[in-house]
């Protein structure tokens, strides 16, 4: 009896101690890294050419000959399954009647005209030609106060995301005293930014090129908006420069730390454990989905290149690689439509964003953002255990494609101004461009009339 309570007494103690190192496992908090701003360019490093040069969208009359040709040379798309939607990919029946209004309807030289509707820049950072809309207050906003906002695009999104929002957020009328200047990069490999010319190009470093774009631009504290990579970009950029950043907003607030993990493991089983109440029921069952959309992932994290090849060869498969994501994306459940929801978008302005990547022949280096961002080098960072500390707001959207507890957001965003749930999916700059900008311009305004912090 007595040996029995002796070994209880040790089990009791090793099970303390064991669970104390667990513990310490998952709360450890790395150090912040240091990730320099680095070169980007061909060859050996140059100085900055820190000009800023305007830029204007203007495509050679033998680039869009060339486009058309090749999109009047479609070969014959192979038949759908009978009675199936996009549950295999994009249904090539609907995929003729894009192909139908891209060619009939659809006129580039009217679109070039509307993509340079906002005045647009070049200026080189680490060197690379880094492309930006820049939307300064206009001559009414005289005497307001100036405050900065960069919005990032993700994959396979576009700064064109935006153009509906410009408007709504320089008009904005919540915050009288306020006019927000706007500066609206392409990722670099995206659109007309350069791409990086070697490996290792992850968030962190764009966030680095973009903190060194800002400041360029006379901008040392600004507010982000981010969705999609433009998140993890942002809140990198949260991270690594605190001093530069009045708030971060996102309409994808991201935790893929060790706690958000756990979690996940543990609302999957447990749900109303964890999750938000709204979200109880749908919660366990968004892992399969998210497995069921997420092939495109592992491949661009994997081999970017050689799914590159087909996509930078022929219209037709950029355009069906990429607006297959506005649908299941927008709503999952449109994935069994026969036209997989896609209705619904404005289809001159899918296009836009295709012809963004197709004229900027940016598809490859796009997708090799996945692979410097899920690199081991890149993980060994561990920046997703690094709490954010600088006020921060997400907007949730109920079509996203993936929930993030709040419990988890409050984890890895330490200063969670606001929270918000909201309908829409994934792209919701593009899709709810009031709902989004309502929810920023809220965000700003809270951030700002608080009180400053005493020193
Ligand atoms: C595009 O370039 C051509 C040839 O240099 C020029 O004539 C035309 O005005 C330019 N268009 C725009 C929109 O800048």
């Amino acid at each position: 009896m007595g040996m029995c309570l002796k070994l209880l007494g040790l089990v009791s103690v090793g099970s303390a101690i064991g669970i104390g190192v667990l513990w310490h496992c998952f709360t450890s908090v790395p150090d912040l890294p240091d990730i320099p701003l680095g070169y980007w360019g061909p060859g050996a490093p140059k100085k900055d050419d820190t000009a800023v040069k305007p830029f204007t969208i203007n495509i050679s009359e033998a680039d869009v000959k060339d486009f058309e040709a090749r999109l009047d040379n479609t070969r014959n798309l192979v038949e759908p399954l009978e009675g199936i939607g996009f549950q295999y990919g994009f249904n090539s029946v609907y995929l003729k009647k894009v192909l139908a209004f891209w060619k009939n309807n659809y006129k580039w030289s009217e679109r070039q005209t509307f993509l340079n509707k906002y005045p647009q820049f070049k200026t080189q950072i680490a060197g690379l030609n880094i492309h930006f809309i820049h939307v300064k207050p206009d001559a009414k906003s005289k005497g307001k106060k100036v405050v900065p906002v960069i919005l990032l695009h993700g994959w396979p999104g576009s700064v064109r995301e935006f153009y509906e929002s410009i408007p709504m957020l320089t008009g904005q009328k919540a915050m009288p005293d306020v006019a927000l200047e706007l500066v609206i990069p392409s990722l670099p490999g995206y659109g007309w930014s350069d791409a990086a010319r070697r490996p290792g190009m992850g968030p962190a470093q764009i966030g680095n090129i973009f903190t060194e774009l800002m400041k360029r631009l006379g901008h040392d504290k600004f507010f982000i908006q981010g969705g999609d990579w433009g998140s993890v970009i942002g809140s990198s950029m949260a991270l690594l420069h605190p001093q530069n950043v009045i708030g971060y907003h996102s309409n994808m607030c991201f935790c893929d730390g060790k706690i958000a993990m756990l979690h996940s493991i543990v609302g999957s089983m447990f749900p109303s454990l964890i999750v938000d109440e709204h979200m109880v029921d749908e919660f366990p069952g968004q892992f399969s989905n998210i497995i069921q959309e997420s092939g495109y992932f592992h491949i661009q994290a994997t081999k970017p290149d050689t799914v590159g090849v087909g996509l930078t060869d022929s219209p037709a498969g950029l355009a069906a690689y990429i607006i297959e994501k506005f649908s299941t994306w927008t709503n999952k459940k449109w994935r069994d439509l026969p036209d997989g929801g896609l209705e619904n978008w404005d289809k001159t302005g899918l296009l836009d964003n295709i012809m963004i990547y197709w004229f900027s022949n940016s598809i490859t280096t796009s997708m090799r953002l996945y692979s410097e961002g899920f690199s081991s080098k890149y993980r060994a960072y561990k920046l997703d255990d690094i709490p954010v500390t600088v006020p921060s707001g997400c907007a949730r959207f109920d079509n996203e494609v993936a929930f993030s507890p709040t419990v988890s957001l409050r984890h890895k965003f330490t200063d969670l101004v606001q929270i918000k749930d909201y309908k829409g999916g994934h792209f919701a700059a593009f899709e709810v461009p009031k709902t989004l900008t309502d929810d920023l311009v809220d965000f700003i305004k809270t951030v700002l009339s608080r009180k400053p912090k005493k020193e």
